[in-house]
Order: structure tokens, then sequence, then C-alpha cells
């Protein structure tokens, strides 16, 4: 009898193991205490969850994936890590960035130090699946690399496109749940086929995550949300919402968006409130939302394709749903 582990359960189980297999009880504290910080702050824990949820269609021994699993987790929270320090961001998960509470050095520090563990983590697999998974997970480490690349560079941009943008968070964001699930995959055992098909479903959800990201920054509910409201506007992030104010507008509304983008020292308060207003004018919202839901249904697709029974993938979907209403 195939055991089904629900969302729900997988999460906790994730935190569990977590604070097992994870030694933060280490000297230097001050390289040890802001990954522990980080880490305990929680977060939905999706990456890991997609790792069990896609290894659990094939398998029911998690403890055969859970490295992994947390491999992609603490892997994740580097890239927070510096991305806050690169973002200057304040808040993250509704509590103050590690680079506020000690300071950069040690953002930058104790963040290549969850890289390293990461890949020690991702190491513990059976020796025949170490090459596949190594290279899976550093062909991914590096596109992740050159999505914030991308996404530092367009800053200081103003002609990006819309290809460029999806091909930017292609790699910041959505192949790291496309490698989360390839890797459930792979040590699970999964036919080439369905490994592809569950990559292809994390590439698709990633994207419309991202897209959703980048709509919560903006409409966000700070008292749910986590981090501060209108980073990225602030930051002349080019989001979607951007890109498409920008097609949509006519003269005027243009020339307002081109006013609001070379302002850097204005008051922060009213440059969010003007630049929201014409995103809602211009309909970019409206658009954001749709490509977003178009790269859902491509997702379900994806999940259709799969070679097992409906059953297996009640979880996968509940949670690709749970992303698209998420308020955090
Ligand atoms: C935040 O990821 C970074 C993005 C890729 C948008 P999450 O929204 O998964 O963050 P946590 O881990 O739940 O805090
Ligand atoms: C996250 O992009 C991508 C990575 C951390 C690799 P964002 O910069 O939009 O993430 P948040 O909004 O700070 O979580
Ligand atoms: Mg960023
Ligand atoms: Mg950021
Ligand atoms: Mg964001």
């Amino acid at each position: 009898m195939h055991n089904n582990w629900n969302l729900p359960d997988i999460v906790s189980y994730i935190v569990k193991k977590e604070k097992e297999i994870i030694l933060f009880d280490q000297s230097p504290q001050k390289l040890y205490e802001p990954i522990e910080y980080i880490l305990s702050l929680g977060g939905k824990k999706i990456r890991p969850a997609l790792t069990l949820l896609a290894f659990n269609m094939f398998s029911d021994n998690m403890e055969k994936a859970v490295c992994q699993a947390l491999a992609i987790e603490v892997f994740h929270n580097f890239t927070l890590m510096h991305d806050d320090l690169m973002d200057r961001a304040e808040v993250r998960r509704g509590k103050p960035v590690v680079y506020k509470v000690w300071n950069e050095n040690t953002a930058i520090l104790s963040g290549d130090a969850m890289l390293i563990m990461a890949y020690q983590l991702v190491a513990r697999c059976p020796s025949h699946l170490l090459p596949d998974i190594l290279n899976l997970f550093s062909v991914t480490a590096m596109e992740v690399c050159k999505g914030q690349q991308y996404d530092m560079e367009f800053e200081t941009r103003r002609d990006v496109t819309k290809p460029e943008y999806l091909e930017m968070i292609r790699l910041k964001t959505a192949v790291l749940l496309g490698c989360a699930l390839k890797m459930g995959a792979i040590l699970g055992d999964a036919t080439p086929e369905d490994t592809a098909y569950l990559y292809d479903f994390g590439i698709n959800i990633g994207l419309a995550f991202q897209l959703k990201d980048d709509l919560l920054d903006v409409y966000g509910d700070p008292a749910v949300f986590g981090k501060n409201i209108g980073g990225d506007i602030l930051c002349n992030k080019k989001t979607f919402l951007l890109i498409t104010a920008l097609e949509n507008a006519n003269r005027q509304q243009k020339e307002k968006l081109e006013y609001w983008l070379s302002q850097e020292a204005c008051d922060k308060e009213e440059k969010i409130k003007e630049v929201t207003f014409l995103y809602n004018e211009t309909k970019a919202k409206a658009d954001c939302e749709f490509k977003m839901e178009e790269y859902y249904q491509a997702a379900i697709h994806c999940l259709d394709m799969l070679s097992i029974e409906p059953e297996r993938k009640k979880e996968l979907k509940l949670l690709a749903d749970s992303l698209m209403e998420r308020r955090s």
C-alpha cells in the first residue's frame, strides 16, 4: 500500500529533520548564528516540499531524499541572505535581515558557509546517483547566479524587454523549483520522461511563482507578506509590472514613469504610491495576473502528462494552487 504524504505533514517533517541534521552549535558563533537565525524564521519550505512530494510519487521512504531536500532549502536561504544585501532589503519573514542584525561581512561569509553546507548535504546520496545529483545541483546553482546578475544589471537599464525579464526570472527563481522536483524524481528512480515533466512543471510553476512575488511586492498585505512593500519599485527593479506599464502607457503616463525611475533620493512612500497608481492605470496588474495564470496552466498540463495515477498527483496540484493564492 502506497503512503501518500500530505503537505502539512511534509513541512513538519522538514522542520524536524532540519533541527536534527543541521548542527548550529559550533564555533565561531558569529558564523553559525546567522544561519540558525535565517533558517529558524521558517518560510514556506516550498522547495524541500517539492523534492519530497516528487520523491513520494515513486517511493515511500522519505529518509532517502531528506538530505537533498534540506540541501535545496539551505541553498535557497543562502541566496536570500545575499539577495537581501544586494536588494538593500530590511525585513525578511517579518524579521530584520541578517546584514542589519549583524553586518554585511557576516551576511557574506555566513551565506558562503551555507552554500558549502548545501553541497555537503546534497552529496549524502547513494554513490551511483552522485554524478547526476551533483551535476544537477551545480548547473542550477550557476543559473541562479546568472539570474541574480541579470536582475542587478536590469536595475539601471530602461529598455529591458519581456522576453529578457522572463529569462531572468527563469534563471533566478524557476530553475531551483525545477531542480527540487527533478532531485526527488532522480532519487525516486523515476523514468526520464516523468523526470522531465516534473522539471518542466517546476519551471512553469516557478515562473508563475516569481510573477506572484512581484505582485505581492506591490500589492501584498504588509502584515502577512514579511517583506517591505514597494522594495522593487524603490530599486527600479524591472519587473513584469514595470515593463508592462512602460509598454501600455500613453505619452503622459510614460513621462511620469520615466520621471519616477530617475528619482533615487525622493520621498519613498510617494514614489511607491505614484508608481503603483500607474501600474493600475495602465492595466499592468491585470496583465501580470493573466501571465501568471498562463504559466500555472502550463504547469498543470505537465502534471497531467505524468505517467502515474492521478491520486498520486493530488498533493503537488494542491501545492501549486496554494502558491497562486498565497499572501506571503
Ligand atoms: C523568496 O522565496 C524568493 C523568491 C524566489 C521570490 P520564498 O517566497 O519561497 O521565500 P520563503 O522561503 O517562503 O521565505
Ligand atoms: C529572489 O528574487 C531570487 C533569489 C533570491 C535568487 P527577489 O529579490 O524578488 O526575492 P525577494 O522578494 O527578496 O524574496
Ligand atoms: Mg533580488
Ligand atoms: Mg530581494
Ligand atoms: Mg521579490
